[in-house]
Protein backbone atom coordinates (compact mmCIF):
# COMPACT_ATOMS: atom_id res chain seq x y z
CA UNK A 1 0.00 0.00 0.00
CA UNK A 2 1.16 3.36 -0.91
CA UNK A 3 1.02 5.80 1.66
CA UNK A 4 3.12 9.49 2.19
CA UNK A 5 4.91 10.26 5.48
CA UNK A 6 7.62 12.37 6.62
CA UNK A 7 8.17 13.32 10.21
CA UNK A 8 6.18 10.55 11.53
CA UNK A 9 5.95 13.06 14.93
CA UNK A 10 2.97 15.21 13.86
CA UNK A 11 4.61 18.28 11.99
CA UNK A 12 5.01 17.77 8.74
CA UNK A 13 1.37 17.27 7.13
CA UNK A 14 2.53 14.39 4.36
CA UNK A 15 0.67 11.84 6.06
CA UNK A 16 -2.97 11.42 6.39
CA UNK A 17 -6.03 9.38 5.00
CA UNK A 18 -9.21 8.26 6.17
CA UNK A 19 -9.42 5.08 8.66
CA UNK A 20 -12.80 3.98 8.94
CA UNK A 21 -13.93 6.94 7.44
CA UNK A 22 -12.98 9.65 9.83
CA UNK A 23 -10.26 11.90 8.74
CA UNK A 24 -6.34 10.55 10.23
CA UNK A 25 -8.24 8.00 12.57
CA UNK A 26 -10.40 7.66 15.29
CA UNK A 27 -8.66 10.15 18.19
CA UNK A 28 -9.37 14.28 17.56
CA UNK A 29 -6.87 16.30 16.44
CA UNK A 30 -4.57 13.96 16.04
CA UNK A 31 -2.51 13.61 12.64
CA UNK A 32 -2.44 9.61 11.25
CA UNK A 33 1.03 9.04 11.77
CA UNK A 34 -0.03 9.67 15.90
CA UNK A 35 -2.46 7.28 15.99
CA UNK A 36 -2.46 3.95 17.67
CA UNK A 37 -3.70 0.49 16.86
CA UNK A 38 -4.80 0.46 20.78
CA UNK A 39 -7.78 2.92 19.79
CA UNK A 40 -9.04 -0.44 17.92
CA UNK A 41 -9.06 -2.72 20.59
CA UNK A 42 -11.71 -4.53 19.02
CA UNK A 43 -11.59 -4.20 15.44
CA UNK A 44 -10.09 -6.98 13.29
CA UNK A 45 -10.08 -5.32 10.15
CA UNK A 46 -9.59 -1.47 9.12
CA UNK A 47 -10.83 0.71 6.11
CA UNK A 48 -8.01 2.86 5.22
CA UNK A 49 -8.99 5.21 2.56
CA UNK A 50 -7.66 8.47 0.46
CA UNK A 51 -8.42 12.04 0.95
CA UNK A 52 -12.18 12.03 -0.10
CA UNK A 53 -12.18 14.89 -1.84
CA UNK A 54 -12.29 16.59 -5.34
CA UNK A 55 -9.53 18.63 -4.84
CA UNK A 56 -6.87 16.19 -4.08
CA UNK A 57 -7.32 13.83 -7.04
CA UNK A 58 -5.44 10.63 -6.06
CA UNK A 59 -2.39 9.85 -7.00
CA UNK A 60 -1.83 5.97 -5.78
CA UNK A 61 -3.66 4.08 -3.19
CA UNK A 62 -3.83 6.24 -0.37
CA UNK A 63 -1.46 9.24 -1.97
CA UNK A 64 -3.57 12.36 -2.77
CA UNK A 65 -2.29 15.29 -4.86
CA UNK A 66 -2.71 18.11 -2.39
CA UNK A 67 -1.30 20.93 -4.74
CA UNK A 68 -4.80 23.05 -4.49
CA UNK A 69 -2.99 23.81 -1.17
CA UNK A 70 0.03 25.41 -2.52
CA UNK A 71 -1.73 27.30 -5.16
CA UNK A 72 -3.49 28.73 -2.11
CA UNK A 73 -0.17 29.47 -0.28
CA UNK A 74 1.29 30.76 -3.59
CA UNK A 75 -1.69 33.16 -3.86
CA UNK A 76 -1.62 34.23 -0.27
CA UNK A 77 2.27 35.16 -0.91
CA UNK A 78 4.48 35.72 1.96
CA UNK A 79 6.77 38.93 1.90
CA UNK A 80 7.37 40.65 -1.71
CA UNK A 81 10.43 43.19 -0.29
CA UNK A 82 13.67 42.57 -1.00
CA UNK A 83 14.37 41.87 3.15
CA UNK A 84 17.99 41.49 2.85
CA UNK A 85 19.41 38.98 6.12
CA UNK A 86 17.32 37.95 8.45
CA UNK A 87 16.73 40.05 11.12
CA UNK A 88 17.52 39.23 14.60
CA UNK A 89 14.56 38.15 16.47
CA UNK A 90 14.06 41.53 18.52
CA UNK A 91 14.54 43.49 15.56
CA UNK A 92 10.46 44.10 14.83
CA UNK A 93 8.69 44.62 18.04
CA UNK A 94 5.52 43.06 18.56
CA UNK A 95 3.47 42.26 21.53
CA UNK A 96 3.91 38.75 23.50
CA UNK A 97 -0.01 38.12 23.43
CA UNK A 98 -0.22 38.67 19.36
CA UNK A 99 3.03 37.30 18.73
CA UNK A 100 1.94 34.04 20.76
CA UNK A 101 -1.56 33.97 18.87
CA UNK A 102 -0.04 34.29 15.51
CA UNK A 103 2.35 31.55 16.65
CA UNK A 104 -1.19 29.16 17.77
CA UNK A 105 -2.67 30.10 13.80
CA UNK A 106 0.92 28.75 12.10
CA UNK A 107 0.72 25.42 13.89
CA UNK A 108 -1.15 24.34 10.91
CA UNK A 109 0.64 22.08 9.11
CA UNK A 110 -1.05 21.99 5.75
CA UNK A 111 -2.10 18.10 6.20
CA UNK A 112 -5.52 18.72 4.19
CA UNK A 113 -7.99 16.77 6.96
CA UNK A 114 -10.16 19.92 7.19
CA UNK A 115 -10.85 19.54 3.66
CA UNK A 116 -11.38 15.67 3.14
CA UNK A 117 -13.47 16.24 6.85
CA UNK A 118 -15.73 18.93 5.39
CA UNK A 119 -18.96 17.77 3.29
CA UNK A 120 -18.22 20.78 0.55
CA UNK A 121 -14.64 20.55 0.36
CA UNK A 122 -14.00 23.39 1.94
CA UNK A 123 -10.47 24.59 2.66
CA UNK A 124 -11.75 27.80 5.36
CA UNK A 125 -9.61 26.12 7.89
CA UNK A 126 -6.77 25.57 6.19
CA UNK A 127 -7.08 29.55 4.53
CA UNK A 128 -8.24 30.81 7.53
CA UNK A 129 -5.35 29.61 9.91
CA UNK A 130 -2.98 31.52 7.28
CA UNK A 131 -4.19 34.71 7.29
CA UNK A 132 -5.12 34.84 10.42
CA UNK A 133 -1.13 34.38 11.30
CA UNK A 134 0.19 36.44 8.80
CA UNK A 135 -2.09 39.29 9.53
CA UNK A 136 -1.02 39.29 12.92
CA UNK A 137 2.32 39.56 11.75
CA UNK A 138 4.20 42.81 11.93
CA UNK A 139 6.02 42.02 8.39
CA UNK A 140 4.16 41.55 5.11
CA UNK A 141 1.47 44.63 6.21
CA UNK A 142 1.29 45.88 3.17
CA UNK A 143 0.47 42.74 0.96
CA UNK A 144 -2.34 41.97 3.41
CA UNK A 145 -5.61 43.20 1.51
CA UNK A 146 -3.56 41.24 -1.72
CA UNK A 147 -3.05 37.92 0.02
CA UNK A 148 -6.68 38.26 1.28
CA UNK A 149 -7.72 38.60 -2.15
CA UNK A 150 -5.65 36.08 -3.84
CA UNK A 151 -6.78 33.89 -1.85
CA UNK A 152 -10.28 34.23 -1.98
CA UNK A 153 -10.22 33.68 -5.53
CA UNK A 154 -7.93 30.47 -5.18
CA UNK A 155 -10.34 28.92 -2.08
CA UNK A 156 -13.36 29.38 -4.86
CA UNK A 157 -11.45 27.99 -7.72
CA UNK A 158 -10.46 24.90 -6.53
CA UNK A 159 -12.41 24.29 -3.15
CA UNK A 160 -16.08 24.25 -2.37
CA UNK A 161 -17.77 27.16 -0.11
CA UNK A 162 -18.11 27.26 3.44
CA UNK A 163 -21.53 26.23 5.61
CA UNK A 164 -19.72 26.33 9.08
CA UNK A 165 -20.47 22.38 9.74
CA UNK A 166 -17.45 22.51 11.98
CA UNK A 167 -16.57 18.92 10.90
CA UNK A 168 -13.18 20.39 10.29
CA UNK A 169 -12.33 21.55 13.90
CA UNK A 170 -11.93 17.68 15.53
CA UNK A 171 -10.35 16.47 11.99
CA UNK A 172 -7.80 19.00 12.69
CA UNK A 173 -4.23 17.87 14.07
CA UNK A 174 -3.01 21.13 14.83
CA UNK A 175 -6.04 22.07 16.89
CA UNK A 176 -6.92 25.07 14.74
CA UNK A 177 -9.92 26.79 16.18
CA UNK A 178 -13.23 27.59 14.29
CA UNK A 179 -12.73 31.40 14.65
CA UNK A 180 -10.04 31.42 12.22
CA UNK A 181 -12.94 30.88 9.61
CA UNK A 182 -14.46 34.59 11.20
CA UNK A 183 -10.92 35.84 10.16
CA UNK A 184 -11.05 34.81 7.10
CA UNK A 185 -14.09 36.48 6.99
CA UNK A 186 -13.00 39.61 7.88
CA UNK A 187 -9.78 39.75 5.97
CA UNK A 188 -12.21 39.55 2.73
CA UNK A 189 -14.10 41.98 3.73
CA UNK A 190 -11.49 44.50 4.87
CA UNK A 191 -10.01 43.90 1.40
CA UNK A 192 -12.88 44.56 -0.60
CA UNK A 193 -13.77 48.31 1.42
CA UNK A 194 -9.87 49.73 1.10
CA UNK A 195 -10.49 48.32 -2.76
CA UNK A 196 -8.42 47.18 -5.31
CA UNK A 197 -5.93 50.20 -6.01
CA UNK A 198 -4.54 49.28 -2.17
CA UNK A 199 -2.87 47.37 -0.40
CA UNK A 200 -2.29 47.70 3.43
S1 LIG B 1 -6.07 23.59 9.35
FE1 LIG B 1 -5.62 21.65 10.46
S2 LIG B 1 -6.60 20.04 9.21
FE2 LIG B 1 -6.44 21.87 7.91
S3 LIG B 1 -4.51 21.65 6.79
FE3 LIG B 1 -4.04 22.84 8.66
S4 LIG B 1 -3.41 21.27 10.16
FE4 LIG B 1 -4.45 20.15 8.52
S1 LIG C 1 4.17 12.08 8.95
FE1 LIG C 1 4.44 14.19 9.51
S2 LIG C 1 2.53 14.74 10.38
FE2 LIG C 1 2.32 12.63 10.03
Amino acid sequence: VVFESDCREGVCGACGFLVNGVPHGPVDNTPACRQHLRAFPKATRLRLEPWRAAAFPVIRDLVVDRTALDELIRAGGTVDVAAGTAPDADDVAQPRQQAERALDFAACIGCGACVAACPNGAAMLFAGAKLAHLSLMPTGRHERARRARGMARTLDEFFGPCSVYGECVPACPAGIPIEVIARLNREVLRAGWLGRGRDD
